[in-house]
C-alpha cells in the first residue's frame, strides 16, 4: 500500500510517499524556521501563511520524486493534531480536498503517535540486518511541546505511563537556548554548544543542575525549574566577572563568557538527558517491554541516544534484553516530517469520511483521532 502523508502541525510543511509503512519513496519538508529565527520563536500566523504557500508545491514535489501520479496513491494520511490551529488547518483542509478530488481514502493521524512510527521506517542499510520494533514496546516521545512515556501492546493500543508535569523536554532546550543567546531552533544549537565543551573537557563531571523527581516512584518529569537554575547560574557569572550587562542575551553573547556558556549548555543537556534516561530505565524494569523507542525532535540529540545505548548495555543486558531492543530514528526522521505520518496510517489503517476530519490542536497522545 502506498500512502501520501501530509504534515503541517508546527512550522514545517511536509509531504511524503511511503510504501507498506516502512519504505520511503519520497520525503519533502519545507520549513519556515528561517523566518522564526529572526524573532526567536514560531509566530503562528507567519507559519500558517508560509504553509499555505508551500503546501501544493511540496505535495507536487513529493509525488514527482516518487514518480507517481495521484491514481497510484492508495490513501492520504494527515496530521490532525496536536499543533497550531492555523497550521493544522492548512494540512487538514488540503488533504480533505485531495481526498475528495482524487477519490482516495483519508486517514487522520495523531502527530505524537506519528513520531513513534519513525521507528518503523526501514533505514537504508545494505546489510539487511534491520528489524522493526516488537510489541509490547515502550516509547519515549520527546518533542517541542510534549514529553510522554507510553506503553504500546500493539498498533493503536497506547497506554500513557508518564510524562512531564510542566515544560516539555524540547521546550526546556528551546527556552534555555534563548536565555543563552543561542539562535532558534534552540535544541540543536544548544546541543552544538554543549558539544564544544564536551570535546575540550571529556572527563569533566557535569552535575551543576538538579535532577528533579529522579528518585520518585513514578515516570514523570519536571523541567521548568531548570530554566530558573540556569538564570541563577548566569547571574552568578555576571557577579563573578563584574559585567554590567542588563539583559541575559547580551550577557550570553559577551566574549567574556563564551567558555562558561558552553559549559552551562553541557550541564543543561546532561541534566535533561540524565532524568529522561533514568526514568525510562525505571519503566523498562517495571514493564519489561521487548523494544524501547525514542521519538520526537529531542530524539535527534546525540547525547540522549548515546546515554541510552550505554546504560541499556551496561545495566539492562543481563535482564535478557534482545539485540533489537533500543530503536532511535535517524535525526532527519526524529524532527517533524510526513514520512512517519504515512507510516503510522499504514499500521493503524482507519480511513474516515472526509466530512468527519477536523483539526484538533489540543489532542493528547492517547486521544482518538477518528471522532
Ligand atoms: O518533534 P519536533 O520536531 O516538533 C514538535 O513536534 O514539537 O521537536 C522539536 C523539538 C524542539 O524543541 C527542538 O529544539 C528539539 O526538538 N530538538 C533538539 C534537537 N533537535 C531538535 N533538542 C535537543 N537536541 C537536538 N539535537
Ligand atoms: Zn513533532
Amino acid at each position: 500500500m502506498r500512502i501520501l502523508g501530509i504534515e503541517t502541525s508546527c512550522d514545517e510543511t511536509a509531504a511524503s510517499v511511503i510504501e507498506n509503512g516502512t519504505k520511503i519513496i519520497s520525503n519533502i519538508t519545507a520549513t519556515s524556521a528561517g523566518i522564526h529565527a529572526r524573532t526567536g520563536g514560531v509566530i503562528p500566523e507567519d507559519a500558517a501563511r508560509k504553509q499555505l504557500e508551500s503546501i501544493l508545491p511540496v505535495i507536487t514535489l513529493a509525488l514527482k520524486e516518487a514518480n507517481l501520479s495521484p491514481e497510484k496513491i492508495d490513501a492520504i494520511a494527515v496530521t490532525v493534531g496536536p499543533g497550531l490551529i492555523g497550521s493544522l488547518l492548512v494540512g487538514v483542509e488540503t488533504a480533505k480536498t485531495l481526498s475528495y478530488l482524487w477519490d482516495k481514502p483519508i486517514v487522520p493521524v495523531n502527530h505524537l503517535v506519528g513520531h513513534i512510527y519513525a521507528n518503523f521506517i526501514s533505514p537504508e542499510r545494505s546489510d539487511g540486518g534491520w528489524r522493526p520494533p516488537e510489541f509490547p514496546l515502550i516509547a519515549l516521545v520527546v518533542s517541542g511541546g510534549h514529553t510522554d512515556l507510553v506503553l504500546m501492546k500493539n498498533h493503536g493500543k497506547i497506554e500513557w505511563i508518564g510524562g512531564t508535569r510542566d515544560d516539555a523536554a524540547g521546550e526546556a532546550f528551546d527556552k534555555i537556548a534563548r536565555l543563552l543567546g543561542l539562535p532558534y531552533p534552540g535544541g540543536a544549537n544548544l546541543a552544538g554548544e554543549a558539544q564544544k565543551f564536551i570535546d575540550k573537557n571529556p572527563d569533566y563531571r557535569l552535575n551543576l543542575f538538579p535532577r528533579p523527581m529522579i528518585n520518585e516512584d513514578n515516570f514523570d518529569w519536571s523541567f521548568s525549574g531548570l530554566k530558573t537554575a540556569v538564570l541563577t547560574s548566569l547571574k552568578d557569572l555576571i557577579k563573578s566577572k563584574n559585567l554590567k550587562l542588563s539583559d541575559y542575551k547580551a550577557i550570553a553573547s559577551s566574549p567574556k563568557v563564551q567558555k562558561e556558556k558552553s559549559r552551562i549548555a553541557a550541564e543543561v543537556q546532561e541534566a535533561i538527558v540524565e532524568v529522561l534516561v533514568e526514568k525510562s530505565i525505571k519503566a523498562i524494569k517495571k514493564y519489561k517491554p521487548k523494544s524501547f523507542l525514542l521519538a520526537g525532535g529531542v530524539a535527534a540529540n546525540k547525547a540522549l541516544k548515546n546515554t541510552f545505548e550505554e546504560r541499556i548495555t551496561s545495566r539492562l543486558t543481563s535482564a535478557g534484553l534482545t539485540e533489537n531492543f533500543l530503536h532511535v530514528p535517524i535525526p532527519k526522521l526524529c524532527t517533524d516530517n510526513a514520512a512517519y505520518i504515512a507510516a503510522a496510517a499504514n499500521f493503524s489503517y482507519h480511513p474516515v469520511d472526509w466530512q468527519k476530519i477536523n483539526a484538533k490542536p489540543e489532542l493528547t497522545i492517547t486521544d482518538q483521532v477518528e471522532v
